[in-house]
């Protein structure tokens, strides 16, 4: 009996040893995998890459102790599948250690950095002064209304001539997009669904329409669409027109001379609520970019910066600012298909970018781990494309092939989040 009992705490101990070191492999291979992914050629150095050398990684170790204690946030990764994830548990002491301060937290002033950032994540306070840009009950009465109205005008004002502001007979207006081809309907129409299941709300409620000019829909705009050279039975997408909107310069942190949008003291503390509310819907655009590889924003221009040194001085394509502030992601047709398609090309830049963020939306995040842990982003937007477009069948849906690079994707920057977490949450 005895025998049997020493050989089994044997082998227990083996186990134990045998655990410890493949965890331990694991969070090497992990850093050395950010380290060659993030490697770039020299002429588009961007921020990201000197802080991931090991000597950068120590450096922010000895950050001093006051600074730490602002830094130590809580940590509130839900519960989505009933199994704590890894973000969440890494940071079980810090959770314990603030939970109690969560009702607290102060809602009209961000007294300090602590009430900015918790963790890599913005904090409660910030999230709470941003409404959601486009809610879903707008979101949703406003496809309503656009289905249930004819067309009565069609007319410039929504860029290239392929694209027509429309007025609906009760006044509202809509920016229609008559694709070349399918993918950038598909584009425009998937990454506007990617952006609702990750609860980004910063893109106009769309529809998708059938052209048709013998519809109810379409009559009063007949012999403008002849002019058009639209094509009969085309599907266009149509999105809610908003007034008032401004073009918008990448702030300074997500230039590629900076060193990134990191959740420092230093960094952060000195900015205004306007400029934190700001980088943080930056925040969600740059993670909707890079999974959808969608490379007519951000990424566009630090391709530009070849020839162009000022075009970071300049507008961002396709994003606008309304007066309150909120961030409005146009043009999304580079989105999830010809995206994935030129990939090869602009892949670099793509991880350039996202490696230059390390603080996240805690809902954005929350998602990504729940469509990483569960494998079914393709299953889980096309669900809700199907539920809620009725012209779905008629456009169609991703391939396969490019579903495994949504979801390959999620799980990279579910893996980027965790570095992020590793690197900057312990401090
Ligand atoms: N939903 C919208 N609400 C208000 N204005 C819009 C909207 N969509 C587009 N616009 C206007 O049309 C312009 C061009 O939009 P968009 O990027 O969609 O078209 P484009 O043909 O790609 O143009 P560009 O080549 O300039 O990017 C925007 O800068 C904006 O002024
Ligand atoms: C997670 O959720 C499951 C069921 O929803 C529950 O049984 C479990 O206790 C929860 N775990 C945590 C850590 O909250
Ligand atoms: C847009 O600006 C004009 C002029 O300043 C103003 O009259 C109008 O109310 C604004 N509309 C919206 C929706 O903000
Ligand atoms: C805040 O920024 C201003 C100018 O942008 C600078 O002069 C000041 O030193 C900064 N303060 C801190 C604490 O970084
Ligand atoms: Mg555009």
């Amino acid at each position: 009996m005895r025998a049997v009992s020493a050989n089994l705490l044997a082998l227990l101990f083996l186990c134990t040893c045998a655990c410890v070191f493949y965890v331990w492999s694991r969070l090497e291979s992990r850093l050395e995998r950010y380290k060659r992914g993030l490697q770039l050629p020299r002429s588009f150095h961007v921020g990201p890459s000197p802080d991931i050398s090991a000597k950068t990684f120590r450096a922010l170790l000895a950050v001093p102790v006051a600074q730490r204690l602002h830094l130590g946030g809580r940590l509130d990764v839900r519960n989505v599948t009933g199994v704590r994830d890894q973000i969440g548990s890494l940071g079980s002491r810090d959770y314990h250690m603030n939970v109690d301060n969560k009702g607290s937290v102060q809602r009209e002033v961000p007294a300090k950095f602590g009430s900015l950032v918790e963790g890599i994540f913005w904090s409660e306070w910030l999230e709470a002064q941003l409404p959601a840009s486009f809610s879903e009950e707008h979101a949703r009465a406003w496809r309503e209304r656009a289905r249930g109205h004819r067309i009565v005008r069609l007319e410039p004002g929504c860029g290239r001539i392929s694209n027509q502001l429309a007025t609906f007979s009760d006044g509202a207006k809509a920016c229609v997009r008559y694709g070349i081809n399918a993918d950038q309907v598909q584009g425009e129409t998937l990454t506007y669904y990617l952006a609702n299941l990750l609860g980004i709300t910063n893109l106009p409620p769309l529809i998708l329409a059938q052209l048709n000019v013998d519809s109810e829909q379409w009559a009063s705009v007949r012999r403008r669409i002849g002019g058009l050279q639209w094509s009969e039975r085309a599907v266009v997408s149509l999105t809610e027109w908003v007034a008032n909107l401004t073009g918008v310069v990448t702030p300074a942190p997500l230039r590629q001379e900076s060193k990134g949008l990191r959740p420092l003291q230093g960094e952060l503390g000195n900015k205004t609520t306007a400029e934190l509310l700001e980088l943080m819907q930056w925040t969600d655009l740059i993670i909707l970019d890079y999974l959808s590889a969608n490379f007519d924003r951000l990424v566009s221009n630090l391709f530009s910066l070849q020839w162009d040194s000022r075009v970071m001085e300049r507008e961002t394509n396709n994003l606008l600012r309304t007066p309150r502030g909120d961030l409005v992601f146009i043009d999304n047709e580079a989105g999830l298909v010809h995206g994935y398609r030129v990939l090869d090309m602009w892949e670099k830049y793509h991880s350039t970018v996202l490696g230059s963020v390390s603080v996240f939306r805690k809902r954005t995040a929350q998602r990504v781990i729940e469509l990483h842990r569960r494998r079914d982003t393709r299953t889980r937007l096309l669900e809700l494309y199907r539920d809620s477009e009725p012209l779905s069948p008629e456009l169609g849906f991703l391939s396969y092939e490019h579903a495994d690079v949504l979801q390959n994707r999620i799980d990279r920057l579910y893996k980027h989040i965790l570095h992020c977490k590793e690197k900057y949450h312990q401090l």
